[in-house]
């Protein structure tokens, strides 16, 4: 059986300190977590989260996660992933590893896809007590969402960090809204044919009637009204698409 180390979570009690210390004295790359449409119990806000990516998939690298007595049980879970710390290892075959567990009579959390894209997840402790969660990457959907909205956005230099919190903002309204995965990140063409729009959001909907509760939601129009402040020019600096 292949497996890799998938990535190494740390229990961290100052996140952001933290994450800028690996960033500044190791050089890792901070990056945006993605959330799955089928979200969990997940803390969105970066004083308890931090993805310092190692760029091998979209979350691999080290993890740093504030402490959450809740966490477990309000994912359903016997194991609590976000206290002590983990090692996350990848497999081919999850199931594999269930059957195995289940033979020796050994207590495990599994879950679906509830933290990382693609993903589904177990977590259990070795015999010295050690939590490891061990994950799978999940078969890739090939349908298409029947709506992706695609907005190219020209940030003023200076307002990337207000941008990323209207991000935020936006993939916070899938706990209210019919939405599906939303990307959102600078531009890294090597084409060069940007001109000018160095920010990048996609949403996915599974209807057009989605779409259009989306674009209805007060929440967003107040979103909008934050990035449109944020763009050069205003709404000059948008482009907004969906096919
Ligand atoms: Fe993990």
């Amino acid at each position: 059986m292949s497996w890799s180390i998938h990535h190494v979570n740390l229990e961290t009690r100052d996140v952001r300190a933290t994450a800028d210390f690996y960033a500044t004295m190791l050089g890792m790359a901070q990056k945006d977590w993605v959330f799955p449409a089928s979200r969990g119990y997940l803390p969105g806000d970066p004083d308890k989260l931090a993805l310092m990516a190692d760029g091998r998939d979209s979350h691999s690298g080290l993890h740093l996660i504030a402490p959450d007595r809740e966490f477990a049980a309000k994912n359903g879970m016997d194991h609590n992933p976000s206290i002590g710390g983990h090692v996350a290892v990848q497999v081919p075959d999850l199931d594999a590893v269930v059957a195995r567990l289940d033979a020796a009579g050994i207590a495990y959390s599994l879950t679906g896809e509830f933290a990382i894209p693609g993903m589904r997840h177990l977590y259990v402790e070795d015999p010295s007590g050690n939590l490891i969660e061990v994950n799978e990457c999940l078969p890739e959907t090939t349908a298409p969402a029947p709506v992706r909205h695609l907005a190219l956005c020209q940030v003023r230099s200076g307002s990337e960090a207000e941008f990323a919190k209207v991000m935020a903002g936006l993939d916070a309204l899938r706990n209210r809204l019919e939405m599906g995965p939303m990307r959102w990140g600078p531009d890294t063409s090597p084409e060069g044919l940007g001109r000018g729009y160095g920010y990048v959001f996609s949403i996915d909907f599974p209807t057009a009637a989605a779409r259009d509760a989306y674009l209805e939601h007060p929440d967003h129009k107040a979103l909008g009204a934050r990035l449109v402040g944020l763009c050069e020019g205003g709404v000059e600096g948008l482009c907004v698409v969906d096919f």
